[in-house]
């Protein structure tokens, strides 16, 4: 265990990040940034058109790229797409830009799917007019990104992708028998806001593994749950206006928190949504065919969540000051109490009783989804790792992975799954929490053997290219 002090720093970190967020971003009824009414119609269509795609939450707010895409292959970079004619995309057509979000082909070269081309194939040629438009308005920036994308043999052969298109392009299929609303539900899902490139799994090529579509995947560290209508696994028992209230401000109250990138999704995108378009998402998502996983979420059993304590405690970061120092002393005089544990690491932020510091715009972590899976992968996770906020400007959750040990982050899991969560038990030990702490991103294995297969494929070309030699001179000596 860490000294007191770093506890302390914690609560400085809550306080001064309240203070920020007291005017930070409200997320209900946001208006839509580079819109106006001096525009003209086709452009701000096209400001509409980028904030549906989340094109931001890639290539930044800015548009100058530079954000580091984590890909099994290694790390790719956005580039700068503002009008800058050295390094941003000034000199593109309008047939450039279409090839770019349809085919992944920039002008000079191929580009990887970490830019989600194989959603955006299916972008309309309207909406495409109107995003070039758009693009052509923003502020063009000089400047190179940061970081620029390096990846080892056989990947930065970027023809290989012609290959891997084929196979992948594009990664989603019109459904047949859907009203109009859902059409474009189905549309924003599949080829605007691309839920499936974290929502679906993966098969061995990278590609979507179609038939589990939005059935959940992982995501390095995050797990991007089941969001198909199952009951048991997935969002069956959401009602669409759940998932309207979830898209729009990032939380379900006492259901469901966007945290990591999902937080991102709804930051950039989501919440900028008009209603109808919210509505055909959500109507468009109970129509996709249920699939039922092993990540079983057990229902809110709303009896069993806490009743708030005093509203001066729970609310007042300030006046529970006492309550959590007294939890931290007996921490660090070597108590394991499960609560004490929970108290002086999480308390400061979420609260004595889980509801947290709504004027901080701490997360209440009562009864959310991620706490009542089944699998306590996600919440360990969340433990070990910490969540980055959304936005620059959003309260961040620290790791704990040095300050904690298997057992008492365990404790803690278990702790608040039981009193939070409002499950009737709850076991995850040191040793599943040792396992999900070593479990690295696991790489489909065309990818984790790509390398050895190309090699291997030379010397396969080789051994071809000799044997007919060989049989060439044979049949000469012959004659
Ligand atoms: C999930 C992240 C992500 C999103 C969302 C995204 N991009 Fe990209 N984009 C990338 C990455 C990464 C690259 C660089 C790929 C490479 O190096 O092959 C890229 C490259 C590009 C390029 C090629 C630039 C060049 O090098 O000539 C264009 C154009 C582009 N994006 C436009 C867009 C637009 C417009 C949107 C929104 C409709 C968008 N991107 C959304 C990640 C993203
Ligand atoms: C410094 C303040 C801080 C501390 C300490 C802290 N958290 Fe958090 N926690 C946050 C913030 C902020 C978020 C929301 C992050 C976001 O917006 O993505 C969060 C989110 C969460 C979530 C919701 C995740 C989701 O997306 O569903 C859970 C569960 C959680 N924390 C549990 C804990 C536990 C358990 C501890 C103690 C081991 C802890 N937190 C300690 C600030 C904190
Ligand atoms: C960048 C990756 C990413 C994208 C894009 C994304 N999601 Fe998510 N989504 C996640 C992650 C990760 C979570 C878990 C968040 C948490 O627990 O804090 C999540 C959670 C959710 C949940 C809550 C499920 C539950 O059981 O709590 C819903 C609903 C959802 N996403 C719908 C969508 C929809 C609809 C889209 C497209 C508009 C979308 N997501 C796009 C990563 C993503």
């Amino acid at each position: 265990m860490k000294p007191l002090s770093v506890m302390l720093s914690m609560l400085a970190i809550g306080i001064t990040s309240s203070a920020v967020m007291a005017e930070g971003v409200n997320l209900p009824n946001a208006s839509l940034p580079n819109v106006s009414p001096a525009n003209s119609e086709l452009v701000n269509r096209g400001a509409y058109i980028a904030r549906a795609a989340d094109c931001m939450a890639c290539h930044g707010e800015d548009y100058t790229g530079g954000t580091a895409i984590e890909t099994p292959m290694g790390e790719i970079y956005s580039t700068n797409i503002t009008p800058s004619k050295r390094y941003g995309i000034g000199d593109y057509t309008e047939t450039d830009l279409k090839n770019a979000l349809q085919k992944g082909r920039a002008p000079s070269h191929m580009l990887y799917p970490a830019m989600p081309y194989p959603s955006y194939s299916g972008m309309k040629e309207e909406d495409i007019s109107a995003l070039f438009t758009y693009l052509q308005t923003v502020p063009a920036v000089d400047e190179a990104p940061k970081h620029k994308t390096n990846l080892p043999f056989p990947f930065n052969i970027r023809s290989l992708m012609l290959g891997w298109n084929f196979l992948n392009v594009p990664s989603t299929e019109k459904r047949d028998g859907l009203n109009e609303t859902q059409k474009r539900g189905e549309y924003l899902v599949n080829n605007l806001e691309h839920c499936g490139t974290c929502h679906t799994p993966r098969n061995s090529t990278m590609g979507f593994d179609k038939k589990m579509y939005l059935s959940g995947a992982q995501l390095g560290h995050w797990h991007a749950p089941n969001i198909t209508p199952d009951e048991s696994s997935g969002i069956g028992s959401w009602s669409e206006q759940d998932i309207i209230t979830y898209l729009r401000t990032g939380e379900l109250d006492q259901r469901a928190y966007a945290g990591g990138p999902m937080g991102e999704a709804v930051a950039h995108s989501t919440r900028y949504l008009k209603n109808e378009d919210l509505s055909a998402i959500a109507s468009y998502l109970k129509a996709v065919p249920a699939i039922q996983t092993d990540d079983k979420v057990s229902a809110v059993d709303v009896s069993r969540l806490p009743t708030p304590v005093n509203e001066s405690i729970t609310h007042d970061l300030l006046a529970q000051k006492d309550y959590l120092a007294q939890a931290k002393t007996e921490v660090s005089n070597g108590s394991n109490s499960p609560e004490s544990l929970y108290l002086a690491a999480c308390g400061s932020c979420h609260g004595v009783d889980g509801y947290g510091q709504p004027d901080a715009r701490y997360a209440p972590i009562v009864g959310l989804s991620s706490i009542r899976r089944e699998k306590p992968d996600a919440l360990v996770n969340m433990i070990l790792h910490g969540v980055e906020g959304a936005t620059d400007t959003s309260p961040i959750m620290p790791g704990f992975s040095e300050e904690l040990n298997s057992d008492q982050i365990a404790g803690i899991a278990n702790y608040v799954r039981v009193n939070f969560g409002g499950l009737t038990k709850s076991e995850v030990s040191a040793a599943d929490v040792d396992r999900i702490a070593n479990t690295g991103v696991d790489k489909p294995f065309l990818i984790k053997y790509a390398g050895l297969l190309a090699i291997i494929g030379i010397l396969v070309a080789i051994a071809v290219i000799i044997f007919i030699i060989r049989a060439i001179l044979r049949s000469k000596r012959r004659r």
